[in-house]
């Protein structure tokens, strides 16, 4: 069976093709030239341009699936959480859809999707396992018995790892998205330069925005209100003693979840999971506990639609359906 996966939940379009677990296209449609000069996503800027290119985008993945609509038995899609209007651009395009070819539909968790997403080039990672999610929206941390299941364990106080990479790069007046960015910057600076606080150090829960405040009192040292920010500060250095402490802090919890919980598999996943310091780290720490490990590559790091067409059938396995009445959730627990 052909599965149909659509991802509208902030500034990616994304469509995907799957032959039962097997993903034969995942096309990304990235807004980010749009929203750069704003610093940030626009939710309503987002909607309109999920509204233009939501069929250009599946009729570019039907193409490179070889296969037609026609062809679909399923459609899977994000409908929580996320930005409501970019949701209901999806949502509503996979409902009518679904209804004009008389197939099933399913809403799927945009966090689950995240984690499943470790299953596609890691079909054999098998349960239990612990599952880190850091992306712009997430930051934590679930023991994951069973497909379905996810205990959490800890999560971010304030702000998720993303958000304070987007805003950390604010702050050095570097492009959004920040993560790529400071990830890059990082890699030629000294990460003992400057020693930025690790957030909550006991338990599961994480903090970023003690962290952020740091960064920012370091560089407003340096910035004056005409001649911007002084040229004498090390910006690299200030983005690989930053990430430092984010990385840090996520492997230590999630080595320690890992103990604690007794699992030998260890996921992580999201748009930050796609940094190379934290996949360096997080290699290094999993071999030296005898753990396994299954990152996503990083076309399925950041969002996509394969993951939510993989979440959609699995539980549409299980005998699960959508009904034409759901409607999409900004805010959902997973
Ligand atoms: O999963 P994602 O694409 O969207 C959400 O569901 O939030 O994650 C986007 C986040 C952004 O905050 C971006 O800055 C961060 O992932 N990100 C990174 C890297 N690539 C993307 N953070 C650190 N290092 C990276 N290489
Ligand atoms: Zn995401």
């Amino acid at each position: 069976m052909y599965t149909l996966g659509i991802e509208t939940s902030c500034d990616e379009t994304a469509a995907a093709v799957l032959r039962e677990r097997t993903v034969l296209s995942s096309i990304v449609s990235s807004q980010v030239k749009l929203h750069e000069k704003y610093g940030g996503v626009v939710p309503e800027l987002a909607s309109r341009e999920h509204l233009r290119n939501i069929m250009p985008v599946v009729s570019e993945a039907l193409a490179a699936a070889s296969v037609s609509l026609s062809d679909i038995g399923l459609i899977a899609v994000t409908s929580a959480p996320g930005l409501i209007g970019a949701l209901l651009v999806g949502v509503s395009f996979a409902k009518a859809t679904a209804y004009s070819l008389g197939i099933p539909f399913i809403g799927v968790h945009h966090g689950e999707g995240h984690i499943l997403a470790a299953q596609i080039e890691h079909p054999g990672l098998g349960y239990p396992y612990v599952a880190l999610l850091v992306s712009g929206g997430h930051t934590a941390l679930y023991h994951v018995r069973e497909f379905g299941s996810y205990r959490l364990l800890g999560q971010t106080r304030d702000d998720a790892a993303g958000e304070a990479y987007d805003k950390v790069a604010k702050l050095l007046d570097l492009p959004y998205p920040g993560g790529p960015v400071i990830d890059r910057l990082a890699q030629e600076g000294n990460a003992a330069a400057f020693a930025f606080p690790r957030g909550v150090r006991e338990g599961f829960d994480f903090s970023f925005s003690g962290l952020k405040t740091a960064v920012r009192n370091r560089v407003a040292i340096f910035r004056s209100k005409d001649a911007g920010l002084d040229p004498s500060l090390n910006i690299r250095d200030v983005a690989a003693s930053f990430q430092a402490a984010v990385v840090e802090t996520l492997v230590d919890k999630t080595m320690l979840a890992a103990k604690e919980t007794g699992v030998r598999s260890v996921v992580v996943a999201g748009g930050v999971a796609a940094n190379s310091m934290l996949r360096k780290r997080m290699i290094e720490e999993t071999e030296k506990n005898g753990l396994r490990l299954a990152i996503p590559g990083m076309s399925y790091c950041i969002d996509n639609a394969a993951m939510i067409a993989l979440t959609g059938f699995l539980r549409y396995e299980r005998g699960e359906r959508s009904g034409l009445e759901l409607n999409p959730q900004a805010s959902k627990a997973l």
